[in-house]
């Protein structure tokens, strides 16, 4: 029964998915990932092929700048882009990564590696037992793509864009860069054209390599430890806006509360939280002034802001191979009496997965504060539910379930809150005392 659940996703689809999201924020990040885990890759596979290694710097530099997601702050973007080599500021979204990757077990080397991604080769020496040196391997990576990458958008050809590189590399010798890394990439790679075409001429390559790769390094999690990681890609969908830090929490929780009343199975139940974990990962496309805008959207806003559905369903479509959690997360906003978004299904193409969720996020949803209103009781929450499937928009046997059930359902949903607002102050409060010279004095 277990194992189905696993059997549903592609696992190294959703960790590509899941790290591209950072270029979200800015299109000239996106690929960054893709190229750096394989120029990190190519360059690891020099110095050893310890499947145990190869694998951690891998997901490490997938994920290398999954701290991001936290910032709605142009300034920490903008620094990912910039030359700059290890001073404090760059080292913030570095500790997010880390602290968010480091809460799991078969994540954590990878989450030191993360962290120490801006160390400079100098500051390894100085204190080899401190720093990660696998994260030497992706500074570097990171810094011939963002050089490479920055020459290309400002214009310069390909060839001028790696034409200066070598010197430019060769200053940090010793000092930014490990010599035999850099022995490494001019010996192996640098010279040849082909490394260069495969990076910047084709778009798909470095996907299409890391894909394979995965496969190769025999990339799996177990089912546990694959609701852990939907659980965390859950947080960084949240995280985006503090108003609504908790809520996939929230509505996964009540979401399989209520689903439990209708008799679903183990396995079902495990899907629907993955749903609900995973209903609104279409809002990271959203820009941040429309999900936070305090007074009523525009036509427009409001049609942008229905995209995010569709968005979640496009997303999930990609790397999830089960009809039932893609409907139930993506279904969330459609109505019984048809008027609802973006598919304008009828009530007899909605599954009652989809109807849970929609009532588990409407619930969750009036409970919370937003820039718009303020946070209701579960009653009143109820109150307005009820409303809503008089006028044959919800499912009236799911709201009379709540109904009955509205204390204890209402109870398991703080609870699972109140978990994660625990992640989330932690992380606000390493944002509040990072101090300039990028110590972890947090
Ligand atoms: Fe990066
Ligand atoms: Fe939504
Ligand atoms: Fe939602």
């Amino acid at each position: 029964m277990l194992s189905n659940l696993g059997s549903y996703y592609n696992i190294s689809k959703l960790l590509t998915e899941i790290s591209n999201l950072s270029a979200t924020f800015d299109s000239s990040l996106r690929g960054h990932n893709l190229r750096v885990s394989l120029i990190s890759l190519l360059v690891a596979t020099k110095l050893t092929f310890s499947r145990n290694f190869l694998l951690n710097i891998l997901v490490a530099s997938l994920l290398h700048d999954i701290g991001i997601l936290f910032f709605r702050e142009r300034e920490q973007i903008s620094l990912l882009k910039e030359e700059n080599y290890g001073d404090g500021a760059i080292h913030l979204h570095a500790f997010i990564g880390y602290k968010l990757l480091n809460r799991y077990p078969f994540f954590r080397e990878p989450a030191r590696i993360v962290r120490d991604h801006h160390r400079t080769y100098s500051e390894f020496v100085s204190s080899p037992s401190r720093f990660s040196f696998p994260a030497q391997i992706l500074f570097l990576a990171d810094r011939v793509d963002v050089w490479v990458s920055n020459r290309l958008a400002n214009g310069y050809s390909l060839l001028e864009s790696i034409g200066l590189l070598r010197e430019k590399l060769e200053r940090g010798r010793g000092t930014l860069f490990s010599p035999k890394l850099l022995d490494i990439l001019f010996n192996f790679y640098y010279d040849r054209e082909a490394f260069w075409f495969n990076l910047y001429t084709e778009e798909e390559y470095a996907k299409e390599m890391v894909l394979d790769w995965l496969d190769r390094l025999d990339f799996t999690l177990s089912i546990e430890e694959l609701l852990k990681t939907v659980n965390l890609f859950g947080f960084i969908i949240d995280f985006k806006s503090p108003f609504t830090a908790t809520h996939s929490s929230g509505v996964a929780q009540t979401a399989t509360h209520l689903a439990s009343y209708f008799h679903f199975s183990q396995e079902e139940l495990r899907k629907m939280k993955v749903a609900g974990f995973l209903h609104d990962i279409g809002k990271i496309l959203i820009p941040t002034e429309i999900l936070e805008k305090p007074g009523r959207l525009t036509d427009n806003e409001f049609f942008i802001m229905k995209s995010h559905v569709y968005h979640t369903y496009r997303i999930l479509s990609r790397f999830i191979h089960n009809e039932d959690i893609v409907k139930w997360a993506s279904y969330h906003h459609e109505k019984l009496n048809g008027k609802g978004y973006p598919f304008r299904l009828k009530a007899n193409q909605i599954p009652l997965g989809s109807r849970i969720m929609a009532i588990a996020d409407m619930f969750t949803a009036l409970t919370e504060e937003r820039p718009y209103k303020k946070a209701m009781s579960s009653s009143e929450a109820l109150g307005i539910l009820i409303q809503f499937s008089k006028r044959g928009e919800l499912d009236d046997q799911i709201v009379s379930l709540l109904a009955k059930n509205l204390k204890a359902i209402d109870k398991s949903r703080q609870i699972a809150q109140e978990r994660a607002s625990e992640l989330y102050r932690d992380l606000k409060r390493i944002v509040g005392k990072f101090d300039s010279s990028g110590s972890e004095s947090c």
